[in-house]
């Protein structure tokens, strides 16, 4: 069911925020202010999705999750809790972790479309073209001359 699809994405996006702003926050090596404000921006894109996809869910007649344990029974993003790891390392784990969400807004995409919720759909495809540029951009970042 669509509103279901869209709390798995609510639950996903909100944790991969917070991998994000882990990565964010603890980064370190040569490109240090390139890699920080890197994943800075895009938590906060990240981020700025949750609120919309807990208020489709309403405008769907039904309730929103809203606390952690929910979320992190929702997301099919990892949670990362593990050691201290090197910047290609972090940006690996955001790169696969992207690809994952542009696969699970393009199902929603689909079910979105069957279901003739055209704005739902909108919002999917905005995202999933969002994404595409994160992706580039990762490859670029992780691209060895
Ligand atoms: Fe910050």
């Amino acid at each position: 069911m669509l509103v279901d699809n869209l709390k798995t994405l609510q639950g996903t996006s909100l944790c991969f925020y917070l991998k994000i702003a882990n990565f964010h926050w603890n980064i370190e090596g040569p490109d240090f202010p390139q890699y920080h404000e890197f994943l800075g921006d895009y938590y906060s894109d990240v981020y700025n999705t949750v609120d919309p996809l807990a208020e489709y869910v309403r405008a769907l007649n039904s309730y929103a999750p809203g606390s952690l344990s929910r979320m992190l029974e929702l997301t099919i993003i990892e949670d990362y809790n593990g050691p201290q790891i090197a910047w290609d390392q972090m940006f690996t784990i955001v790169y696969n972790d992207t690809t994952t969400l542009i696969n699970l807004y393009k199902d929603v995409f689909d079910v979105a479309t069957s279901a003739r919720e055209q704005g739902i759909a909108n919002f999917c495809a905005d995202q999933m073209d969002a994404l595409e540029k994160r992706l580039w951009m990762i490859r670029s970042i992780l691209k060895k001359v």
